[in-house]
């Protein structure tokens, strides 16, 4: 049974912060922040949630591809920055839409959450489980971010992507032909953002409550430029491809000079890797499929293309995939 996206959608807050918007809540440059990173504005919520985004996405997608909400079988719905620890997001995404039929819960792999959602699915299809699968990102980071804290604080931004797969006859070309995928959770604690801590009436820790994401910048970027390179390469081996073969490279968008730099390692041409990032800024599982959805709606994707999605991000997680749109 093969994979074939029918649909995208993407929903971000109404409101964009510039670089110079955050100069007034910390110390910092619009130079500094589009040099190191690439990142002129992002998206923050002034109210949406991880789920009232990821609901717009899944309708879009859905909408796109003609299909209607009962229809969907599964709900994968990839976040770090779920409002509720229960129920998960993906549960209340399925009350939103209305999509009563379908089993629904979340992922988390923080930025490679969406990447194995999709490779997920891709194995439920195979077995013949599912037949219509939401895979969704969705990411409000804002509320998960010191304001203090200028290393951080940048970098991220809000919002949500959702593709729309449905289990294909093996006469289409539209699939998932390989995929390599891993995680190094002996590095986890180069990004990380503790939850509540245990605290019962036979245990109580009195440590100095941290809730907001800690990040060793440059151990992240060694890890994202020689990790991605080698997953992709991995990727394309399994696919019997090579870089050339390949039409776009659709990577996470944490920041421009990673991307830059994996297409350098990989001989590849930097105008097959369309960013988002500059707009956007980091939306952790979510900028995969609000990328996939501009381009989807721009036009540039053709049946018959052939494209990487590479997610990588804290855990440590990464993972490629080749498909063929
Ligand atoms: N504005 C101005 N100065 C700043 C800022 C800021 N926003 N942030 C840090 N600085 C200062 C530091 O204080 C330091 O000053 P000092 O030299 O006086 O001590 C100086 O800039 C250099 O700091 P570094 O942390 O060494 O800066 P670096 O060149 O490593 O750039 C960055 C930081 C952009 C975070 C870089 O390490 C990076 O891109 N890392 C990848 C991290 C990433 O993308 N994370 C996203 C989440 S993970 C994921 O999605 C994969």
């Amino acid at each position: 049974m093969r994979m074939k996206i029918i649909g995208t959608g993407s929903a971000l807050p109404k409101v964009t912060v510039s670089n110079k918007q955050i100069m007034d809540w910390v110390d910092t440059s619009d130079e500094w922040i589009r040099e190191r990173t690439g990142i002129a504005n992002r998206h923050l919520s002034t109210g949406e949630t991880v789920a009232s985004l990821a609901a717009e996405a899944c309708e879009k997608a859905l909408k796109q591809a003609g299909v209607k909400a009962e229809e969907v079988d599964m709900i994968l719905l990839a976040t770090c920055s779920p409002e509720y620890l229960l129920p998960c997001a993906a549960c209340q995404v399925q009350e939103r839409i209305g999509a009563a039929n379908a089993v629904a819960f979340d992922i988390n792999a923080a930025c490679s959450g969406f990447l194995f959602g999709l490779t997920t699915a891709q194995a439920y299809l195979q077995s013949g489980m599912y037949k219509k699968i939401l895979i969704a990102g969705s990411e409000v980071l804002s509320k998960l971010m010191n304001w203090g804290d200028r290393s951080t604080c940048i970098l991220f931004g809000d919002g949500a992507g959702a593709v729309l797969i449905e289990a294909a006859e093996d006469t289409q070309e539209s699939r998932m032909i390989s995929f390599s995928q891993g995680s190094d959770g002996a590095k986890g604690m180069v990004l990380s953002c503790r939850d509540r801590w245990i605290n019962n009436p036979l245990y109580k820790e009195n440590i100095q409550e941290d809730f907001y994401v800690q990040m060793d910048g440059q151990a992240v970027y060694r890890f994202a430029t020689r990790q991605v390179p080698a997953c992709i390469q991995d990727a394309l081996q399994k696919a019997f491809l090579t870089v050339e073969d390949i039409d776009l490279f659709i990577l996470h968008q944490a920041n421009a000079r990673i991307i830059e730099a994996a297409a350098k390692r990989l001989h590849a041409d930097i105008q097959k890797f369309p960013m988002n990032v500059d707009r956007m800024g980091n939306m952790s599982s979510a900028t995969i499929p609000v990328l996939l959805d501009e381009l989807n709606r721009e036009g540039r994707l053709k049946r018959g293309d052939k494209l990487v999605l590479s997610g990588f991000g804290a855990g440590l997680t990464f993972g490629a995939c080749v498909i063929v749109w």
